[in-house]
């Protein structure tokens, strides 16, 4: 982290392998569709009033003109300047071929009205097939899958970045074997800067972080309080982390909540961490993680919770040879 953001723990950043910085503690936007788009407003402005400044968004949370809204209505009013919020996007799956990446970015600018995204990732490292259909099914139900080989996105990818439309580019969802291709690439101009994956005590991504810290490829943790539960993507039988017993007792111990002790875990591992909330009590509250530390003991007990157990699984696209979660890591 930076010496000189020490005095302002809510700035704390780090740098990327391209020399930007990004802020290790970032807002989720994303939210069930029954949350009325107006909320997004609200609760962005509060995240940058409580102290945010990186917010995560994408093409398929269907806010970025509302994200967007909120972040230029707090630079007008002084809050903030642009070059202190720091904006990631997706690249949804059926935008995958390489002629698609920078209309799809394009899009998204347009949406936000902004100039730039910090930060633009490959959502998904498995392309769907190309259209007005988000999730294109063939009369079976069955999702209709696209052959793009992901060089040729990255490829498309690192045009945005020159063209000036994105500070940064990086993937999501990706396991070891498909950073290696990028980085394998012949040619490879700018090395993916992050890797943004579902991550939390009871999925450490211990041998991916490794992997990424060797290649100076940031891990950025979503899901960290055990992910939205959303109906029909997470199995509501699945546990639920923030009841987690040694969870809640380290709670009680430093005084804080079993939320706080499960995003400064990630901060500790060295890991760049998302966290949703559309609640002012709970955005106020999630702030708080720069305010205390734990034990390398007491890390050490948060690590033993690991169990290996991924709650988004993506199961509609478990048959595709790019599923990311059936290798090792
Ligand atoms: N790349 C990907 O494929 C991918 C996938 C999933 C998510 N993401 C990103 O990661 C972000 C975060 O992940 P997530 O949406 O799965 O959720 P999360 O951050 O794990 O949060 C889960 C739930 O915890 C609640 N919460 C927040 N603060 C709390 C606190 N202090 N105490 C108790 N509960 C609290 C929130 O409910 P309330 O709103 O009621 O507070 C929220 O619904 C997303 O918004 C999105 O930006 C990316």
């Amino acid at each position: 982290m930076e010496e000189q953001q020490a005095m302002d723990p809510k700035g704390w950043r780090v740098e990327l392998n391209d020399g930007h910085f990004i802020p290790v503690l970032g807002f989720g936007t994303s939210a069930p569709d029954e949350v009325p788009k107006s909320k997004t407003v609200e609760v962005t402005k509060l995240a940058i009033e409580a102290g945010f400044h990186h917010f995560d968004s994408a093409f398929i949370y269907n806010n970025e003109k509302e994200v967007g809204q909120a972040i230029r209505s707090k630079i007008e009013d002084g809050t903030v300047k642009r070059e202190d919020i720091f904006y990631t996007s997706k690249l949804w799956l059926t935008f995958l071929r390489p002629e698609l990446v920078q209309p799809a970015l394009e899009n998204s600018l347009r949406k936000l009205q902004l100039d730039y995204v910090d930060l633009y990732i490959i959502h998904y490292p498995v392309a769907l097939k190309p259209g007005e259909e988000i999730l294109p099914k063939d009369e079976h139900g069955k999702l209709i899958y696209d052959t793009v080989h992901l060089c040729a996105t990255w490829e498309a990818m690192e045009k945005c970045k020159d063209a000036g439309l994105t500070k940064s580019i990086g993937v999501s969802n990706f396991n070891r074997r498909q950073l290696e291709k990028i980085l394998n690439k012949p040619g490879l101009k700018y090395k993916p800067v992050c890797n943004q994956v579902e991550c939390h005590p009871y999925l450490s991504q211990s041998k991916l972080l490794d992997f990424c810290k060797s290649k100076n490829i940031v891990l950025v943790a979503y899901g960290a309080l055990g992910t939205q539960r959303i109906k029909g993507r997470v199995d509501q039988n699945s546990p639920v982390l923030l009841d987690d017993p040694v969870l809640c007792a380290m709670a009680k111990k430093y005084e804080r909540t079993p939320a706080l002790i499960a995003l400064r875990y990630q901060l500790q591992c060295g890991v760049v961490v998302l966290v949703k909330s559309y609640n002012e009590k709970r955005i106020k509250e999630n702030i708080q993680v720069f305010e205390f530390q734990l034990s390398s003991e007491d890390m050490k007990v948060l690590e033993g919770l690991n169990r290996n157990f991924r709650y988004v699984l993506f199961k509609n696209v478990a048959d595709h040879p790019e599923y990311p979660f059936s290798d090792e890591y």
